[in-house]
């Protein structure tokens, strides 16, 4: 049966017909058929919490599917260990949420040359050294982001960008995104710092802000723990009331529920992808193609559309 002709997806793929309930299921306890990896770069945000959290709950339906968290705790060389692992332990699938691009990119490439299915989510590495990206647009956001600062500025003031990881591709398409919308206005970036994704990060960062600069009119944070962060600095100095607070993430029991609460004027929804993840991983070990790049949609809510679901963005 496992003969050198037999490939490695036909071995893989019996099983799952068998999990899914054909006649000839075995007797006796149901054991789980296949292992999907997932490395999470960290679970410090409600966002990482949630993907995994999505991950698990759409692998629940498949009751041959099991899968292995890995947390990294937001250290790279632990998450270039736990890849690493994973592999060892002949995961079907890896799922990688990377940290950092370039230092995940090898060995997530490694694993993608030797045939292992590897699917990137949310943060992307160099190069096209795995089966399928999945995330959203995160240029398109900072420009929606951009877009939406343009408008209720009136197309001039002070902004601060508190941006997230810069040696993450969210970060970096975040600000990109925003900066291209910005374009030609007369509205200026008056003080940017990279708070890594950290809502303690951006309290600290705001504070230096709201010290140096006499009148700011928006904070952009590319994440809505940094928006909360910078939220927190300015009332702590009576100054909250004089600017707009913009997120990114728009969780339905974070930066959704700041929204409605007046904390925050916009956030943009970025999804975890975790489910769309699992119905990949399926596909691939039924031997379907799939492809390179899986985007995600996204939504803008704020206090005017908060309660009829946001407005999607285009
Ligand atoms: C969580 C997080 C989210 C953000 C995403 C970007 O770690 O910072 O808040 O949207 O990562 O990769």
């Amino acid at each position: 049966m496992d003969g050198p002709f037999f490939s490695r997806r036909a071995v893989l793929l019996t099983p799952l017909v068998l999990a899914a309930g054909c006649e000839r299921e075995p007797k006796g306890p149901k054991k789980a058929r296949f292992v999907i990896g997932m490395s999470q770069c960290n679970l410090g945000e409600p966002w990482r919490v949630q993907m995994n959290a999505d991950i698990a709950a759409a692998a629940k339906e498949h009751p041959g599917i099991e899968v292995v968290f890995k947390d990294a705790q937001n250290d790279t060389l632990k998450q270039r260990a736990h890849v690493e692992e994973l592999v060892a332990a002949k995961v079907d699938v890896l799922f990688v949420s990377p940290k950092e691009a370039q230092p995940l990119t090898e060995p997530i490439g490694k694993a993608f040359d030797a045939g292992l299915p590897v699917l990137v989510l949310d943060r992307a590495v160099l190069g096209e050294r795995y089966t399928t990206f999945i995330g959203a647009d995160n240029k398109k956001i900072g420009r929606a982001a951009g877009e939406w600062t343009k408008k209720v500025l009136g197309g001039k003031g002070k902004v601060v960008e508190l941006k997230g990881l810069m040696t993450s591709t969210p970060g970096q398409d975040r600000s990109a995104g925003f900066r291209e919308a910005l374009a030609g206005s007369e509205i200026e970036i008056a003080f940017e710092a990279d708070m890594k994704w950290l809502e303690p990060e951006a309290r600290k960062e705001m504070d230096s802000a709201l010290a140096r600069l006499p009148k700011i009119d928006l904070v952009y944070a590319h994440n809505d723990p940094g928006a909360h962060g910078a939220y927190l600095a300015a009332r702590a100095a009576g100054r909250e009331k004089e600017m707009k607070f913009v997120g990114i993430d728009a969780l339905p029991h974070e930066g959704v529920s700041y929204v409605e609460q007046g904390i925050l004027d916009a956030t943009f929804q970025y999804p975890t992808g975790g489910r769309e993840a699992v119905d990949t991983a399926l596909r691939i070990l039924k031997g379907e193609s799939v492809p390179k790049t899986i985007t995600l949609g996204s939504r803008r809510f704020t206090k005017d559309d908060v309660k009829k679901g946001g407005e999607r963005i285009e």
